[in-house]
């Protein structure tokens, strides 16, 4: 029986990371097998290009070239691990993903939507999140957040280094995705504390896959 695709997307300091354990942790609590794992990255050559993209060498390639590498990362990543740990029956938990490449490049970057429709198909070659989570907060918030993570010694990366204006365009792009998509996409308040907003995502994935309360019913394994 083929695995669960989820993603988990949202602006920067939004808390995916978190929430992500706390999912991974009920999940496995049902008896399922979890993989949790992150984009840019993933593998072995997805987190080599990861480090290029963030550290900004590849800014100068502008919105297309940055598209292009993370669509090559993303094609190692689904090669080496999320299609084999499906195919094995994993539920895969995945820390940004392709909603990520159309709203950052794609509307952010004032990409063609004929470009990022076609690295998409060449990309994913039909593979689509079962469920995507999308954590929506006021970017005044997540900068703070992501600015109290990172500390005072370590510099901004790439994107968090961009202007509040793109941070507040990139909610918007964010849940107009979600709004297009309503059977693919949740959106979940992220301004509450941690524990509320989990027991938000446990409820929402066990309505989508109809989990039952702390087992797995017939139709989430179909
Ligand atoms: P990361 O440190 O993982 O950030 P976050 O904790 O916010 O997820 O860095 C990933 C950065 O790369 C993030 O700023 C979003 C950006 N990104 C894109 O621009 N396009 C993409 O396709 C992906 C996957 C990420």
């Amino acid at each position: 029986m083929r695995g669960k695709f989820i993603t988990f997307e949202g602006g920067e300091g939004a808390g995916k990371s978190t929430q992500i354990r706390y999912l991974a942790t009920d999940l496995q609590r049902r008896g399922l097998e979890v993989v949790v794992t992150r984009e840019p990255g993933g593998s072995a050559g997805a987190e080599a290009v990861r480090s290029v993209i963030l550290s900004g060498a590849a800014r100068d390639f502008g919105a297309a070239g940055e598209a292009l590498l993370f669509s090559a990362a993303r094609i190692d990543h689904i090669d080496q691990l999320i299609e084999p740990s499906l195919a094995a029956g994993k539920w895969v938990l995945c820390d940004r993903f392709a909603d990520s490449t159309r709203a950052y490049q794609g509307v952010l970057g004032n990409l063609d939507t004929r470009l990022i429709q076609a690295l998409e198909h060449v990309t994913l070659k039909g593979l689509k999140p079962d469920l995507t989570l999308m954590l929506d907060l006021d970017p005044k918030i997540g900068m703070a957040r992501a600015d109290a993570r990172r500390g005072k010694s370590e510099a901004a990366d790439r994107f968090e280094s961009e202007g509040a204006d793109f941070h507040k365009a990139l909610r918007d792009v964010f849940r107009d995705i979600a709004a297009a998509e309503p059977a693919r996409c949740v959106v979940i308040d992220a301004s509450r504390t941690q524990g509320l907003v989990a027991a938000d995502i446990i409820t929402a994935v066990a309505k989508h896959f109809k989990l039952g309360d702390g087992d797995v019913v017939e139709e989430a394994m179909s």
